[in-house]
């Protein structure tokens, strides 16, 4: 017998196939019962008459619980009215484990609180709307490897155990490791990026990043994905392109791939549909100019909290980009602004509705006697960056590069309210299981 998934069910109208799942719900009429099964690619009806089926089979259907694994055999048949176009005219079911009734399937479709659903994360994946932000989530992963993989930049993947802090010393997570001491989780792989760009012109690491951070807002996990491309001979300018080129690619790549997802998360699409390049570009003073003019508290000099992000990006349709910011609330390794010595040549880019910051990045400083420098006026220990300085010693150039975090972006795209919802395990403040 032919098996089929639910996803390829148009290409198998007519034919008798089996399909391989998960009870999603089921509804009884009399003589009919009609299960309905999901198996990880869709959801499918099935159709189970009473006097078309051997008894025993019947009866272990009608009686199936939620979440029961079964195999159904049966014929397709294109139904418009069916959730997905098709349905199952169900010839034989085999139940693989019978759900008791005694230990139901603790997430039923009355509403459950957050706690709740997120104790269960390892069932709640399995609901429909957890599972359509997981495939868009897979689907913007694969967008943006295939931007960067096109457009001749080489995976280069870094370290997670670090010796030493690229995004300030305060949110670093310590491990003890063997007779060393300890090292930190990383937070960031962009130094080591450098490293790579030297070596190959133009590098991205894509993987988990870690950031002690006591914040318990809708934009913090302490355990995010990141990706970070890097270029050698590049600059400020340059980081924006990509940013702006990559994030308008992986959007189109989802409306394209993912649109059904969307529907299921009753995403408003034409906000999705109306992302095109150029992104507005402001200072850092025009947007302060801005926050002030829209009422928040900001004082020169002060990095944006959240509300002042959300403010910001209520002006625009679509992402906007912030930069030249005060030197001194930016990491050690920013290039200075040559017009405006106390300023730097980063830029953070902030989505549209509220989402806040997703990129981060900027460009690098390049000259030896400037790094020093700035390690010492941060208090990082020149030892823990003797590599990193190497970089400044054989052969330096202007390089830069950004951080793109996955969560946000996800969030952003699905137009869901908290990052906890884009990733499988959410990992926060009060919150390392399951
Ligand atoms: O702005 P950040 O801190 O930049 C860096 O780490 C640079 N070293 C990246 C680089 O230039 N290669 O972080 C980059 C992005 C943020 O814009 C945000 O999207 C995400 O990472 N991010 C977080 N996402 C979820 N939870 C957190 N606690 C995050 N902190 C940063
Ligand atoms: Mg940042």
């Amino acid at each position: 017998m032919k098996r089929i998934t639910i996803a390829e069910a148009a290409q198998h109208v007519g034919e008798t196939v089996q399909i391989a799942g998960w009870l999603y719900n089921l509804r009884r009429s009399g003589k009919i019962i009609f299960p309905i099964v999901r198996d990880g690619t869709g959801i499918m009806q099935c159709v189970a008459i009473k006097t078309e089926l051997p008894e025993p089979v019947f009866e272990s259907l009608r009686r199936l619980t939620q979440e029961s694994s079964l195999i159904v055999t049966g014929t397709v048949r294109a139904e418009q009215r069916a959730p997905g176009g098709y349905e199952l005219d169900v010839k034989d079911a085999q139940i693989i484990q019978r759900v008791p009734e005694s230990d139901p399937y603790p997430i039923t479709p009355k509403p459950h609180g957050i706690d709740f659903l997120l104790d269960h994360r390892h069932l709640w994946i399995r609901s429909r709307r957890q599972h359509a932000i997981l495939r868009i989530r897979h689907q913007v992963v694969r967008s943006i490897r295939n931007y960067l993989d096109d457009h001749g930049f080489t995976l280069v993947d870094t370290p997670i155990f670090t010796p030493a802090a690229c995004e300030g010393t305060t949110t670093l997570f310590e491990v003890p490791y063997f007779d060393e001491g300890k090292v930190y989780l990383t937070q960031s792989g962009q130094l080591y990026n450098e490293a790579t760009a030297m070596a190959f012109g133009k590098v991205y690491c894509f993987g988990p990043t870690f950031r002690a951070e006591r914040s318990k807002t809708r934009r913090h996990l302490t355990e995010f994905w990141m990706v970070e491309p890097e270029m050698a001979y590049a600059t400020l300018e340059d980081v924006k392109q990509l940013a702006e080129d990559l994030i308008v690619s992986v959007i189109r790549d989802v409306l394209t791939h993912r649109r059904q997802e969307l529907e299921t998360l009753e995403r408003d699409i034409s906000k999705l549909e109306a992302i095109d390049k150029p992104f507005p570009r402001l200072t850092y003073d025009e947007a302060i100019e801005i926050l002030h003019r829209k009422g928040s508290q900001i004082v020169w000099g002060d990095d944006f909290g959240g509300t002042d992000e959300t403010l910001l990006s209520e002006e625009f349709d679509r992402p906007v980009m912030v930069d030249r910011f005060p030197a001194k609330i930016k990491a050690f390794y920013f290039q200075p602004d040559p017009e405006q010595p106390d300023r730097v040549l980063g830029v953070d880019i902030l989505a549209p509705e509220g989402y806040g910051e997703i990129v981060g990045g900027g460009q690098r400083i390049h000259d030896l006697d400037l790094l020093l420098k700035r390690l010492d006026e941060y208090g990082l220990p020149r030892e823990a960056f003797d590599w990193y300085i190497d970089l400044r010693k054989y052969g330096t150039v202007p390089h830069a590069g950004f951080g793109l975090g996955i969560e946000r972006f996800v969030a952003w795209i699905c137009g869901v309210d908290h990052v906890r919802e884009t990733i499988a395990f959410p990992r926060m403040l009060y919150r390392t299981r399951p």
